[in-house]
């Protein structure tokens, strides 16, 4: 049993999670139409995570007995001027998602709700991977600089990233 207060702030991260997905699919589509191949299957990849994310937030809701409530979509910005301009905003919505799951940490301890912050200890950790690999991801890229051939050669190994879905989630899109 969590508290509504505790389900509420939970549910509306949950939507959140669900326009971290919009956004990288969209961020996707950008980098297509860049003619960045690897880097439009990397942003695919962040979108299916983002999912699995989503429905984590979902099933755990829904476990705790809550009645989630969707909130509207948020349209998605959908131009971005270069790779690294798409990285940068990458990692700047990244770390606004570790404040807010730092957030809900703090409430579930200030509420004693053991339950919410372990659930909540697997995003701390996964945090730290996701802006790590942002910021990797921006050193090189400011490395080439506007070295078209720099810039392929990050594109290709982008588009080596694999999506794996971590043990045990839900199945999503
Ligand atoms: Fe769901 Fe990229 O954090």
């Amino acid at each position: 049993m969590i508290s509504k207060k505790m389900s509420e702030s939970l549910n509306k991260h949950m939507n959140f999670e669900l326009y971290s997905a919009h956004l990288y699919l969209s961020m996707s589509s950008c980098a297509n139409e860049l003619g960045l191949k690897g880097a439009a299957n990397w942003f695919m990849v962040q979108y299916r995570e983002e999912m699995v994310h989503f429905m984590k937030f979902y099933t755990y809701l829904v476990d705790q007995g809550t009645n989630i409530t969707m909130l509207a979509s948020k349209a998605v910005p959908n131009t971005y001027s270069s790779l690294l301009d798409m990285m940068q905003k990458t990692l700047a919505h990244e770390q606004l998602i570790t404040a807010r799951i730092n957030d809900l940490s703090e409430q579930a301890v200030q509420e004693k709700d053991h339950a919410s912050r372990i659930f909540l200890q697997w995003f701390v950790t996964e945090q730290i991977e996701e802006e790590n690999n942002d910021r990797d991801l921006i050193a090189k890229l400011k490395l080439v600089g506007d070295n078209g051939h720099g810039i392929l050669m990050i594109d290709s190994e982008m588009g080596q990233r694999v999506f794996v879905p971590p043990a045990g989630a839900q199945p999503a899109v």
